[in-house]
């Protein structure tokens, strides 16, 4: 496994000052991880993107954003492109986020020309997948993962494919403090690494990390990162608390 990566989505929060001081606490926080052994990112509101990429300037925690469009410019009312992201100092973006997809109302296709257009526009995708509570109960969580996969995926080459990290998110544990096991995550980890396999050269489905995601804390970090194809995590709740995303961060090295 390549390094592991640990990435902050801070959702709908923070404001202009507490997301400067929560990105400063976490860089000024984790100087002796320097980053060599862990890949850290987190994913502020578009608003607060450039102050916080300014303030980690010169820190190895990088900055990504929530969400992106994947027209290149022109008259498309409250979105922003891929050059824009990159304009105010983004290196990743979350494309496909269960929330966006079910509170949203994304499309399977909207995901992928999001993901398509970030890789052509420089930057670094974080495919989210994952089911619901009612398709995991139905046994369909392979169906569902299988199908994100591949249409989020779609159209790209075997060497565009090492610019993505994929994302295993379970909607039923997703803020709700309900964390898939260990073996529970490793199980759907397994199957996500076979995909790859199948549909890419053996350098891609080695080299993509996957991360969990869906209520990581500081307790449940190490069990998670112990597993065999866990590359990482996505941590949405406790990347908001300076203290518990570094101990995230540390017990995932
Ligand atoms: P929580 O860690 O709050 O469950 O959120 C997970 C998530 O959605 C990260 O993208």
């Amino acid at each position: 496994m390549g390094k592991p990566f640990v990435a902050g989505n801070w959702k709908m929060n923070t404001d202009s000052h507490s997301a400067v001081e929560l990105a400063e606490s976490i860089a000024g926080g984790s100087v002796s991880l320097a980053g060599e052994k862990v890949t850290v990112a987190v994913c502020p509101p578009f608003v607060y993107l450039r102050d916080v990429a300014n303030s980690l300037h010169l820190s190895y925690v990088a900055v990504g954003a929530q969400d992106i469009y994947f027209e290149s410019k022109g008259a498309f009312t409250g979105e922003i492109s891929a050059s824009m992201l990159k304009d105010v100092g983004c290196t990743y973006v979350l494309c496909g986020h269960s929330e966006r997809r079910h509170v949203i109302g994304e499309t399977e296709e909207l995901v992928n020309k999001k993901v398509v257009a970030a890789i052509s526009g420089g930057l670094l995708p974080i495919l989210c997948v994952g089911e619901l509570l009612s398709e995991r109960e139905a046994s369909q969580t392979e169906e569902v993962v299988t199908r994100h996969l591949k249409s989020g995926l779609a159209g790209l080459s075997d060497e565009k494919v090492l610019a993505v990290t994929v994302a295993y998110e379970p909607v039923w544990a997703i803020g709700t403090g309900r964390t898939a096991t260990p073996q529970q995550a490793q199980q759907v980890h397994a199957f996500i690494r076979k995909l790859l396999n199948e549909m890419y050269d053996d350098q891609a489905a080695a080299e993509i990390r996957i991360l969990y995601g869906g209520s990581v804390k500081p307790n449940n970090t190490a069990d998670l990162m112990r597993e065999k194809d866990i590359d990482g995590l996505l941590v949405g709740g406790a990347s908001l608390n300076a203290d518990d995303f570094l101990a995230i961060i540390q017990a995932a090295v």
